[in-house]
């Protein structure tokens, strides 16, 4: 019996990366699957059983609780959410413009609140739930020309215990991941020259893969390994960054 048997998750950004591996990990591991996006799936997540696709823009309020009330009204329940919808654009602070702070900030902060604000109300009501948004460990370290993108993840990690303090007691438990770089699409526009040099830094001498990001969420969403981790942001990131 997998470890997810009789669960149902929604999981965001599930059309690519490592929304996709973790769709595909919990369905192997028994979970019915809604998965939100506003792109077509991976072709090796398309073909997931028990699953349904919605095309979900994380940004808009309206969008994202119709896709709720969808697997409310097919599944009655939302046991976990993995909230893995991201955009990732380099440009440097003195350059940055208003427009593009606001769109990263719009996804990758304001997409998570909108997922859980929408999703924790069932599961409040249920006493039982996961929460799992994916930050960065930029989001701890800091990085160059990401001044958006870091300052989003910051935010993740901090709604997280902010979210794990408020939710805990009603059996709600809420956890995040930050890893290192993986590749996925999101880096495709970073130069060769830049990942060379980032691996070379790495303790571990090389990126992970979505592969090994997803076990992860499924610790976290699991029991009994997830029932006691509350308000963590755990970092499957080769080693770069050791609070
Ligand atoms: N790849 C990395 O190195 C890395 C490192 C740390 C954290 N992350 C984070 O992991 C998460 C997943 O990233 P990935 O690397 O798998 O990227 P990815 O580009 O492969 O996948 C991101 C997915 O989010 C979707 N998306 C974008 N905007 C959306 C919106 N408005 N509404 C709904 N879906 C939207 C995209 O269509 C895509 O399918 C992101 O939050 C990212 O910031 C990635």
């Amino acid at each position: 019996m997998g470890a997810l048997e009789g669960q149902v998750a929604v999981i965001t950004g599930a059309a690519s990366g490592i929304g996709s591996a973790v769709a595909r990990l919990f369905s192997a591991e028994g979970a019915a699957l809604a998965l939100f996006d506003i792109a077509e799936p991976a072709p090796e997540s398309a073909a997931l059983p028990a699953t349904t696709r919605h095309r979900v823009d994380v940004t808009d309020a309206d969008s994202v609780s119709a896709g709720i009330d969808a697997v409310i009204a097919e599944h009655g329940r939302i046991d976990v959410l993995v909230c893995a919808a991201g955009i990732l654009e380099e440009v440097p602070f003195l350059e940055m413009d208003p427009a593009q702070w606001d769109r990263t900030l719009a996804v990758d902060l304001r997409g998570v609140f909108l997922a859980a604000r929408y999703a924790a109300p069932h599961m409040v009501a249920a006493g039982r739930g996961r929460i799992i948004p994916i930050a960065s460990q930029l989001g701890i370290k800091g990085g160059v020309n990401l001044a958006h993108y870091v300052a989003a993840k910051a935010g993740v990690i901090g709604m997280t215990k902010a979210l794990a303090q408020e939710l805990a007691p009603h059996g709600v438990l809420v956890n995040a991941i930050a890893p290192g770089p993986v590749v996925t699409p999101l880096i495709d526009g970073l130069s060769e020259d830049w990942k060379a040099q980032k691996a070379a830094e790495l303790p571990l001498g090389r990126f992970g893969r979505p592969e090994e990001i997803a076990p992860t969420a499924l610790l976290l969403a699991g029991s009994p390994g997830g029932d006691i981790y509350v308000g963590q942001t755990l970092g499957p990131n080769s080693g770069d960054v050791m609070p």
